[in-house]
């Protein structure tokens, strides 16, 4: 079982603060830290520690970048295969993080080198492979393409809709789990969603194409829809130091124990478990756990 994540790839230049600023504010934070991130790296990362064979495909700029480096340090780590990363003429993704005193960020991405990765630049042999993990930080006709190969390939398609932003109906039709935010939520359903609403909500996705939606809602957990069941988990209570990566860890987890054979519950259960634990120390990767850190935090009941 092997997984391919197409995704972005960033250095994260992350400086903590008492608070994020507001608009036209100047805040002064401590000492500004640099850190292997993106949102494709991430997930990559996570299932990767979760103990699935994982292949990246992505762009980073050229090794004179001062960039390059720190941005791959923790895929070279964790073991992901790097044979499909493309060296573009362009600058490595770099994301400016503000993280605030209670663990919330804000995060602006320059995307360099993930912005000029072109469909072009999509394998071309999807062989061996089984999975297809995609994010929204490469281009809207990049996602597209890469999911609809995929799934005529036979892969079976993982889509965290994040960062929000405008996404193709064809997409949808070509994912098999959908993962978001209940701000991503919003925006695909095209309407605000209160609470008690969240599960039609879900629900209403899943006649778009994906045969599960997962809403992952932060301290309180995540909620999953399928045609036959909707599984409610709580979240892992945890003291929050920086919730940066926790979303990406969650998806990377999921997909990886999917891949492995676990059942949808259990998926869901190491999943919210280790985005719990990515929320206790600070960093994107950097923070994630290993697996032997994960089982003996809650095992399975
Ligand atoms: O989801 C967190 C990630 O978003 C960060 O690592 C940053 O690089 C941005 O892509």
């Amino acid at each position: 079982m092997t997984i391919l994540v197409i995704g972005s790839v960033n250095a994260d230049l992350t400086v903590q603060a008492a608070r994020i600023p507001a608009p036209g504010e100047t805040v002064l934070g401590g000492d500004a830290h640099v850190s292997p991130g993106g949102k494709g790296a991430n997930q990559a990362v996570a299932a990767a520690l979760a103990g699935a064979q994982v292949k990246l495909c992505g762009a980073v700029g050229a090794a004179s970048d001062p960039f390059r480096s720190p941005a791959l340090s923790g895929l070279t780590r964790a073991g992901v295969d790097l044979s499909l990363l493309h060296t573009l003429d362009a600058p490595t993704g770099l994301a400016l993080i503000t993280v605030a005193a209670g663990g919330e960020n804000a995060i602006t991405v320059a995307s360099g080198a993930n912005a000029r990765f072109g469909p072009q630049q999509l394998p071309a042999d999807w062989h061996g492979l089984t999975h297809l993990l995609l994010q929204q930080e490469l281009t809207p006709a990049v996602t597209l393409d890469a999911a609809r190969r995929a799934h005529a390939a036979g892969l079976r398609v993982v889509l965290n809709a994040a960062p929000s932003r405008s996404t193709d109906a064809g997409l949808l039709a070509h994912t098999h789990h959908l993962i978001v935010n209940e701000h991503e939520l919003e925006a695909l359903v095209g309407q605000s969603v209160e609470p008690s609403a969240l599960e039609l909500a879900a629900q209403s996705l899943l006649k778009r194409g994906p045969q599960a939606v997962t809403v992952t809602l932060g301290a309180q957990g995540s909620l999953t829809v399928t045609a036959e069941a909707t599984y409610r988990l709580a979240a892992h209570r945890v003291q929050v130091v920086d919730t940066t990566g926790a979303g990406d860890t969650f998806c990377g987890v999921l997909a990886a124990r999917l891949a492995e054979g676990d059942a949808l519950p259990a998926a869901l259960h190491w999943a919210g478990l280790a985005a719990g634990l990515a929320c206790t120390r600070p960093g994107a990767q950097d923070a994630m756990p290993t697996w032997a850190e994960v089982v003996a935090a809650q095992p399975l009941r």
